[in-house]
């Protein structure tokens, strides 16, 4: 199994693979400062919920190690503007407020302990480079409960990329086929090109092949062609943001495929992590959908596809929670009603999640 690392810290910097690049060209940068670390999330040079989140923590964690703070108050006094500076870049994904939150609460932890400022950079330091690594096991306990639901032997449809470059991890969505796939299912898989950022075409595509599991590519179009014609046993997506009542926020497209799905009995599953729950909206509605460029409509990477006219790109939709018809997550799978059996998962004590590696 091919596991793309997304982002690594190291004593230089934060690493990232750029993935507005991928498939043709892997180029990684070395950033050193949380202004750019902020940037390089605003502009998807890593994206996907989870690694939003992991980057997040060591944008902090490099902003606190590079601040030029001489004292604890001086640290203090600059620490508010590093997070704030993280919690501007994308509004959707809420993995990156908790990631900001587990930072903060970090920071002051060892400021009531401490004023060592050499012990402060490194506890968070550790603290970031936890984030990261509890990915894998994380995603490999999603797809432990999800790889049940997959087919024997047949095929699945994802949107997006829930792939290892999404998480840091395995993946989620990505990661419950690559765990059926591991236990010995037969799977093939429709990927969704995933307008207008590609992220399907792109990103999903090249992971699934580097760990040669059968794919076919498909336009956006083509999803309720395959799901009245193909013989497609189920979804599996990866989520932005799930309220309390199991709404869910993922990227544009994904609102269309449940519903197709629900009028050709295609059960839709999705899978993420504990750290995208946002049980304190009660609905989708109030989820913050991210409105990106009209260029990134109007040309692909680069070229002008369209003439100059008004494009619009909401980059994320919402799925109501009865076209869902289970979630899966680390601590276990959740059905209706989600307002109950999401608060159950969310209550469940934080357990250290083995991974298989
Ligand atoms: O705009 P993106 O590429 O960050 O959107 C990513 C998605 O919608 C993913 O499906 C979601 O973040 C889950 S990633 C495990």
């Amino acid at each position: 199994m091919y596991v793309a690392q997304p982002i690594a810290w190291t004593e230089r910097g934060v690493v990232m693979l750029d993935q507005r690049r991928l498939p043709g060209e892997e180029i990684s940068y070395t950033y050193t400062t949380y202004q750019d670390v902020a940037k390089a999330i605003r502009e998807m040079v890593i994206r996907g919920a989870p690694a939003i989140g992991v980057a997040a923590a060591m944008g902090v964690a490099i902003g606190v190690q590079n601040s030029a703070a001489k004292s604890l108050v001086d640290l203090q006094g600059e620490f508010p503007l590093i997070v704030d500076t993280l919690a501007q870049t994308r509004p959707t994904a809420v993995d990156l407020f908790w990631a900001l939150d587990r930072m903060k609460r970090r920071f002051a932890e060892l400021s009531a302990q401490t004023s060592d400022l050499s012990l402060i950079r490194s506890k968070l330091v550790e603290e970031a480079k936890a984030v990261h690594l509890e990915k894998r096991a994380t995603d490999e306990a999603i797809g432990r409960y999800g790889a049940e639901f997959m087919p024997q032997d047949g095929r699945v449809m994802t949107q997006c990329n829930a792939g290892a470059l999404a998480t840091g991890g395995i993946g989620t969505a990505l990661g419950v086929i690559q765990v059926a796939v591991e236990q010995g299912k037969k799977l093939h898989v429709l990927v969704p090109e995933t307008r207008p950022y590609l992220q399907g075409a792109r990103l999903t595509a090249w992971e699934l092949h580097r760990s040669q599991i059968p794919l076919t590519l498909i336009t956006d179009n083509m999803v309720g062609h395959f799901l009245k014609t193909g013989n497609i046993g189920a979804i599996v997506t990866g989520a932005d943001r799930i309220a309390a009542n199991g709404d869910t926020a993922n990227k544009i497209g994904t609102y269309q495929i449940a519903v197709l799905a629900r009028e050709h009995n295609v059960p839709f599953y999705i899978a993420a992590p504990v750290s995208t729950f946002d049980l304190s909206i009660q609905c989708g509605e109030q989820i913050p959908i991210e409105e990106r460029s009209p260029a990134e409509v109007t040309e692909i990477q680069g070229v002008r596809i369209a003439p100059d006219v008004h494009a619009a790109h909401p980059a994320f939709d919402v799925t109501p929670n009865r076209y869902i018809t289970a979630i899966f997550t680390e601590r276990g799978v959740a059905k209706a009603p989600y307002t109950e059996s999401l608060r159950a998962l969310a209550q469940l004590p934080e357990r250290a999640v083995s991974s298989s590696k």
